[in-house]
């Protein structure tokens, strides 16, 4: 027997504009959105991604590790749940972790299409966050670690009630190995580089990553996809923007090894990421 899910991230869905935009942060994302990354990020692959994931991959289980809109107005939320819904109504489940982009602030009619969206996303595997799913071989333990943060911010923040539940998690007597599935990486967050992206409260989870605890943690936010990955494949998966980077990181595991395959939206291998 052997598991296999398909990974994308970071589809960033085109920011809209809205008079409310010019009285917060959302002025900042237009802005970035609209004269940054308007033509680096193709709508068009998430089409793509999405029928090359009904077939011919047809995983177990399909993981989205957030950023599906740019300033989480809610029709960018409609937008990006129309590009997606082909593959929630496949029925596939569908696990997703909030990116800092899609609870890009506090306003409450973008708080509450966040939270259509999610529901919709996930229904045919919803939990409260952080929560577990499992298949007869793994586990896994999606958390949520985006907040709204000021416009020269991009951090998430995981809370010593997210990190209790890692830990919980992982201490379990369960043979299956656990993977976190979260939007911010666990690795490299104490370099000054990633300052401005980096994940608050993230070193317990990073300890716990370091000591095998987790076997595998997936995770967006970074749009170059890389990996820092051991022999048995265990380690962390950036999974990259599917959107500007054009891909889909398959990964099976299998015999107690995960074999990472890396593809583009059309379903064509690229060579192996190092
Ligand atoms: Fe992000």
């Amino acid at each position: 027997m052997s598991t296999k899910f398909v990974l994308f991230s970071d589809i960033h869905e085109h920011a809209v504009f809205s008079c409310r935009a010019l009285l917060d942060k959302r002025f900042f994302g237009l802005m970035n959105s609209t004269f940054c990354r308007h033509g680096d990020y193709r709508m068009e692959r998430i089409d793509a991604a999405v029928r090359t994931i009904l077939d011919p991959l047809r995983p177990d289980l399909v993981i989205f590790t957030g950023d599906a809109v740019s300033t989480s107005d809610p029709r960018e939320f409609e937008a990006a749940l129309k590009r997606l819904r082909p593959l929630v109504d496949s029925g596939i489940p569908i696990l997703f972790s909030p990116g800092n982009h899609d609870r890009y602030v506090r306003d409450r009619a973008c708080r509450e299409a966040f939270e259509r969206f999610r529901a919709e996303l996930t229904k045919h595997c919803p939990m409260a966050l952080p929560g577990v799913y499992e298949t007869p071989e793994l586990r896994f333990v999606v958390t949520d670690c985006a907040r709204p943060f000021t416009p020269v911010l991009s951090c998430g923040e995981m809370t010593p009630e997210t990190a209790d539940f890692l830990k919980r998690e992982a201490a379990k007597d369960d043979p299956r190995p656990l993977v976190c599935v979260g939007h911010f990486p666990l690795l490299g967050n104490d370099d000054w580089k990633s300052f401005r992206h980096r994940l608050i409260g993230g070193g317990r989870a990073t300890a716990l990553l370091n000591a095998g605890k987790i076997a595998l943690s997936v995770a967006g936010h970074i749009h170059a996809p890389f990996q820092r990955l051991d022999a048995r494949g265990r380690g962390e998966l950036v999974v990259g923007s599917l959107t500007k980077k054009d891909i889909l990181r398959e990964i099976t595991f299998d015999n107690g090894v995960f074999t990472v395959r890396d593809l583009n939206s059309a379903g064509e291998a690229v060579p192996p990421l190092s």
